[in-house]
């Protein structure tokens, strides 16, 4: 078995011993790791059978064996186990229209056939005991790709699924196909939609944030510009990701003081209202000698570095968020925005509902 398989493979068997007892029945964790061995015999089939590691899709065992972690690890995780380079040619559509007999989805029943028949020719292939495995391996690609009605997922968003569901940022169509929320699993991070554009810029400016929040959300710079940049999502969300873990319960948005006036004015440089510029200003400033703490967010003041970024690819991730809050503010025209009405979408859009563009 391959190392970097076997620790996710002992991750996994921990992972699910770890639960209460109560919630995972214990024939459950002999299913789930023949299932795993299944995926270790596809593995072996991808590493036997491809001869061109830059084109890891044009082979059907290493998109079964991808489609077969797609509930543990990422299509970007499996390339990158498998020593493949990260960026790949799209699936082959030979591939493709062979699994789905020449159809232009491929159904769940086309998943499994495939899935079975691949083992079937893999020499110490390992079959899993329970086809439940395969079937949820096969809805979190619909969930991914919002297809859980028919579970017919088209050519491109199979496609979609592979190239950008490991790009921080880009959701899923829904978070599972499953609607039945009985089993209380790990606590779940919302996910925090963001356009590529981002760079992962607003995650440096949520860990900016991390050091200061305590003292209140609208009550710091950092805190302010990474509430603009979950625009996308909310500062419910935001707070829970940025609150100590130790805090227990993270407050609401709602439960945030007003936005202080000094933050503000020092961003619009005492003018009575913000505008665009003036956040393009911060949000790179924000950005331009990070802070940092040696014992991590949790430990010690925090002290300022030289490291800068990063930045967004482009001003226009920072256009894009703060014409979200110009259109909920009714400032589409000059995006430059009072302070009544700033401290307005800060306090109360979390909960608003109201989720209009200019
Ligand atoms: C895909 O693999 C097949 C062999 O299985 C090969 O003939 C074909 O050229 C490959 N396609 C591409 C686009 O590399
Ligand atoms: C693939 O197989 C080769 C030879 O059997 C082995 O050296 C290599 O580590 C394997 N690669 C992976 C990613 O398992
Ligand atoms: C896999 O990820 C590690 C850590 O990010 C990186 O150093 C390595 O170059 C990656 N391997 C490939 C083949 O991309
Ligand atoms: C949905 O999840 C519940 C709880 O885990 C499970 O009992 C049920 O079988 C699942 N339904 C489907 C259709 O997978
Ligand atoms: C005011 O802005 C400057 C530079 O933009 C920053 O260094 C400073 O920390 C800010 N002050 C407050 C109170 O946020
Ligand atoms: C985008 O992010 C990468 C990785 O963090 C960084 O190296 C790059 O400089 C960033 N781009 C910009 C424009 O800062």
């Amino acid at each position: 078995m391959n190392t970097l398989i076997s620790i996710l493979y002992l991750a996994l068997i921990g992972l699910v011993t770890a639960l209460p007892s109560s919630l995972i029945p214990r024939q459950d964790i002999s299913g789930l790791a023949s299932a795993f061995k299944s995926c270790v015999s596809l593995q072996n089939s991808c590493n036997a059978t491809m001869v061109d590691l830059s084109n890891f899709y044009n082979y059907t065992s290493c998109f079964l064996l991808t489609a077969c972690l797609s509930g543990m690890e990422s299509p970007a995780q499996v390339l990158n186990v498998s020593k493949a380079p990260a960026t790949q040619p799209r699936l082959t559509e030979s591939v493709f229209y062979a699994i789905t007999n020449g159809n232009s989805y491929m159904t769940q029943q086309n998943y499994i056939n495939a899935y079975y028949h691949q083992i079937s020719i893999t020499p110490g292939g390992s079959y899993p005991d329970d086809v439940t495995y395969i079937t949820d391996q096969w809805s979190t690609i619909a969930a991914w790709t919002g297809f859980c009605a028919t579970g017919n997922i088209p050519y491109a968003n199979l496609v979609d699924w592979l190239e950008y569901s490991s790009v921080p940022g880009v959701c899923p169509a829904v978070a599972s196909c499953n609607t039945s929320t009985t089993v209380p699993t790990i606590q779940m991070i919302p996910c925090v939609p963001q356009p590529i554009t981002d760079n992962g810029s607003c995650t440096e400016m949520a860990t900016q944030c991390e050091f200061w929040v305590t003292q209140g959300l609208f009550q710091n710079e950092y805190c302010v510009l990474a509430s603009f940049c979950y625009a996308w999502s909310n500062t419910d969300v935001l707070l829970q990701q940025v609150y100590p873990l130790n805090a227990s319960p993270v407050p609401t948005t709602a439960q945030e003081a007003k936005l202080s006036e000094a933050v503000f004015y020092n961003m619009t440089g005492g003018a009575a209202s913000m505008t665009q510029q003036n956040v393009i200003d911060a949000y790179y400033g924000g950005l331009t000698g990070t802070w940092t703490s040696l014992g991590g967010t949790l430990g010690g003041m925090p002290e300022k570095t030289d490291n800068d970024g990063p930045y967004p690819t482009s001003t226009d991730y920072v256009v894009e968020f703060w014409g979200i809050i110009s259109a909920w503010t009714g400032f589409c025209d000059t995006r430059t925005i009072p302070y009544d009405n700033l401290a307005d979408y800060l306090s109360f859009a979390a909960t608003s509902g109201y989720h209009p563009t200019c």
